[in-house]
């Protein structure tokens, strides 16, 4: 597999095609900041938008969409049901809800945000009746480690096709990834920047000087080439249009293992099996 262009897409495991690099709108406002990112988006070639319920912006996200020109159905939406909806007949609320704030009439794919103890796996057989009715085209987890993964496929009708979780160098989650290619679950990345801390990093550094990238590309580039969707966020057009900017370059099996051996498993987010919202 190598990923040529913007627009490439992994094939989940239903055969929906998902592209392998998105935009990410977490922290970003609703109005006019968000609707201008996913407009920059769009007008440089992105075609994956990744919000939630919680991060209060699919409003701006889905009149960005239909003003942007760019039909609906070459566009993959994704978001989120959030901590406080989960259990099986709130998840179909809150999946309303979202539907109508973005105003669109399917959803690409919708993620459970969180595993919350004691409720995700009634979420889950909410996300699989929203499959099955034909409202989503695929359906997933995030932050679910291997046993919130177990867990849920024991008695699962359908299987995640999707599992985001943090993922960058400091936190390479080489388990978790095999795990989820030994089951045909697609790994997305958040925070895949780390939010910026690994601007100054001199292993990344130096690849960035070689092959004149900077080290967010560079960091970019080895998820697609480790085979994880990446979603990085940015709300300014330069950043928007550089990090996408890394289908003219390809690090070396060495630079590959470089970069992950930074690992450290270390979080700029939450735990997923220590977390309290
Ligand atoms: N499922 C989950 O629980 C979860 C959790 C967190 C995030 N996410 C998703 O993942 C997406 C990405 O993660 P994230 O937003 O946490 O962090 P990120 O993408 O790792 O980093 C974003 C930060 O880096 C800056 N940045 C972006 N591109 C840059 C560049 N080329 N040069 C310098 N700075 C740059 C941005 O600033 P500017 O905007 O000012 O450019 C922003 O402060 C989120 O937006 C969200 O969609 C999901």
């Amino acid at each position: 597999m190598m990923v040529k262009n913007l627009q490439d897409v992994t094939t989940l495991h239903n055969v929906v095609k998902m592209p392998w690099f998105g935009l990410g709108v977490y922290k970003v406002e609703d109005g006019d900041e968000v609707m201008d990112s996913v407009k920059a988006a769009l007008k440089n070639g992105y075609r994956s938008i990744d919000t939630a319920a919680f991060y209060d912006n699919e409003e701006g996200v889905g009149t960005a969409i239909k003003e942007s020109g760019v039909p609906r159905e070459e566009i993959f939406i994704t978001t989120k049901v959030w901590n406080a909806d989960q259990g099986y007949d709130s998840t179909l609320a809150a999946f309303e809800k979202s539907m109508k704030k973005l105003d669109i009439d399917y959803l690409d794919l919708y993620l459970i945000h969180w595993p919350v103890k004691g409720k995700y796996k009634e979420t889950w057989k909410a996300l699989e009746t929203l499959y099955k009715e034909g409202r989503v085209r695929a359906i997933g987890v995030s932050n679910f480690n291997i046993h919130h993964l177990e867990d849920v496929m024991i008695d699962a009708e359908i299987k995640p096709m999707v599992n985001q979780v943090e993922y960058h160098p400091r936190l390479t989650q080489e388990e978790l990834h095999e795990f989820c290619k030994k089951n045909n679950i697609q790994l997305e990345a958040w925070s895949p920047l780390m939010r910026g801390q690994l601007a100054d990093n001199e292993t990344l550094q130096e690849m960035a000087k070689k092959y004149n990238k900077s080290t967010f590309q560079v960091i970019l580039r080895w998820d697609l080439q480790n085979e994880v969707v990446t979603i990085p966020k940015s709300i300014k057009e330069h950043r928007i249009i550089e990090n996408a900017d890394i289908f003219d370059f390809e690090l070396t099996e060495d630079e590959m293992d470089k970069i992950s051996a930074l690992n450290e498993n270390t979080r700029v987010g939450a735990d997923p099996d220590n977390f309290d919202f």
